[in-house]
């Protein structure tokens, strides 16, 4: 029997009064799309078909992979008239399990088990109980006994909150976007729903009414919390959406023993792999992959995007760490910030220190050397034990090309140099401060290359000329 996957992706998101399609906005740094698809992806679902219309070009050039196929729905006429469009591509033996795009949290165990209680004969639904309702679609319920919602009665239909009776709209138990029915039935039912009502949409949750006239059962499920079948609707919506989801992350972290100063001050949008006893301050955003060994302290305000830091480095508050494709390491033991900002290709050895408005970009530096205070590290090749002085930097880059800077063990480069690349700076050299290195400078000596310092002993101040009358 075949399971297919429909996810109906072509509405508007008028409330969202964005140009982005709505289900390309982002929760926790990927878009609500994403989200459903990587939820169903272990259901291995024979088809996975995405509906799209309003912005297709942009949803289908984001989520485009192998499995998913795509119909266009033109112009979009509700969410019945949606499924209407992939049904073609159902197989009739088996399943179809129907998502909304703009419910992203729905739990992959969920899924699984509205498609079970389908089990290719039954209209399973996925419902909720809301504190708050208003806007979703009600389960009206009461059977032929004259037994109402509280005593178990029958599914009667789904009437949708702005076509609901004030009566209907008390209803709390609402339709969460989630039904799976039997593919050749649903097919039928989408050729009979209509578009007599307050939107003048094609509803999907009709075909439930036609299923219980068809004398086909209609069963529940109860979604195991509030949060995975919430859908998104608004920026309102949005953000509380993606505050459940990072209390969610920020608690299992914390429950693998991650110290988090403030959970409510987390955010992650990505992976973050911790080892014992990191601490995090208030307010980081952990962005892509990023791994911290263990005893890792993070400072206050750090954003830290695709980077390593290994065992016992300290991320001082204020540090922007973003490897962007190529990573960033930082070394067991180093220091960075605050105010310290790491580029790609940034790789630290231990017990390296960066320091307040220091950059460093695809360089490599070695044990324990310093540059700690406003500073420019680019395509440098940095020794062990280097001491890079306050405003030195290294001119990679001469308008066509970039160039290496090579610097050996032991060597310290004072103030304010400029460093012309390609150069290398043997072992244990020294620069003077303020020089401009465009010559390789000899291991073990003092290099200096700025002028020398005289002093004119006759020199008189300028004096105001006064103004003849
Ligand atoms: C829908 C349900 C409602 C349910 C709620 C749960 C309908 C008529 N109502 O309401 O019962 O409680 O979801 O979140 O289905 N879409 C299309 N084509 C269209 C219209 C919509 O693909 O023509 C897509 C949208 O992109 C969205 C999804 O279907 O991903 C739901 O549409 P939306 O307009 O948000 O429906 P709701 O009013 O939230
Ligand atoms: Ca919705």
């Amino acid at each position: 029997m075949a399971l297919d996957i429909v996810i109906m992706a072509a509405g508007k998101g008028t409330r969202m009064r964005s140009s982005l399609p709505k289900v390309l906005h982002n929760l926790a740094g990927r878009s609500l799309l994403q989200h459903v698809l990587q939820n169903v992806a272990a259901l291995g679902a024979d088809r996975i078909v995405v509906v799209t219309g309003h912005g297709a070009d942009a949803v289908e050039a984001a989520v485009a992979a192998p499995q998913v196929q795509f119909v266009r729905q033109m112009p979009q006429l509700g969410t019945g008239h949606a499924v209407q469009q992939a049904a073609p591509l159902l197989h009739d033996a088996g399943t179809t399990l129907i998502l909304n795009g703009d419910v992203p949290l729905i739990e992959p165990a969920t899924a699984a088990a509205l498609v079970a209680a389908c089990g290719g004969e039954r209209l399973a639904l996925l419902t909720v109980l809301l504190d708050d309702p208003s806007g979703y679609g009600r389960i009206v319920r009461g059977d032929p006994a004259g037994r109402s919602a509280t005593e178990g009665g029958r599914v009667q239909g789904i009437v949708e909150h702005k076509d609901a009776s004030p009566a209907q709209r008390l209803i709390r138990e609402v339709y969460t976007g989630v039904m799976a029915a039997p593919t050749a039935a649903l097919k039928r039912w989408l050729g009979a729903l209509r578009n007599e009502n307050v939107q003048g949409e094609y509803y999907l949750p009709d075909v439930v009414a036609l299923a219980v006239a068809d004398g086909v059962a209609v069963v529940t499920e109860r979604a195991t919390s509030e949060t995975e079948v919430l859908g998104v609707n608004s920026p309102l919506q949005l953000a509380d959406l993606e505050r459940r989801y990072q209390r969610r992350q920020a608690d299992a972290l914390m429950e693998a023993g991650v110290r988090l100063a403030d959970p409510a001050r987390f955010d992650l949008r990505g992976t973050l792999d911790c080892g014992s006893d990191v601490e995090i301050d208030v307010n980081g955003v952990f962005e892509g992959r990023v791994v911290l060994g263990d005893g890792v302290r993070i400072g206050a305000n750090c954003v830290i995007r695709n980077a390593t830091i290994a065992a016992g480095a300290l991320i001082q508050p204020f540090t922007h760490i973003d490897g962007e494709a190529l990573g960033v390491q930082v070394g067991a033991g180093a220091q960075v910030g605050p105010f310290a900002r790491l580029r790609p290709g940034a790789v630290l050895g231990d017990e390296v220190h960066i320091g307040n408005f220091v950059e460093v970009k695809n360089s490599t530096l070695g044990r324990g050397a310093k540059a700690n205070h406003l500073a420019y590290l680019g395509d440098a090749t940095v020794g062990a034990r280097v001491n890079y002085g306050a405003g030195s930097i290294t001119a990679n880059y001469d308008g066509a090309n970039k160039h290496r800077t090579v610097i050996g063990d032991d060597v310290h480069v004072g103030s304010n140099c400029v460093l012309v690349a390609p150069v290398t700076l043997g072992a244990g050299a020294t620069i003077g401060g303020g020089s401009t290195i465009s010559k390789d400078a000899p291991a073990g000596q003092l290099t200096v290359s700025r002028a020398k310092q005289l002093s004119l002993a006759g020199w008189k101040r300028p004096v105001k000329v006064p103004k003849s009358t």
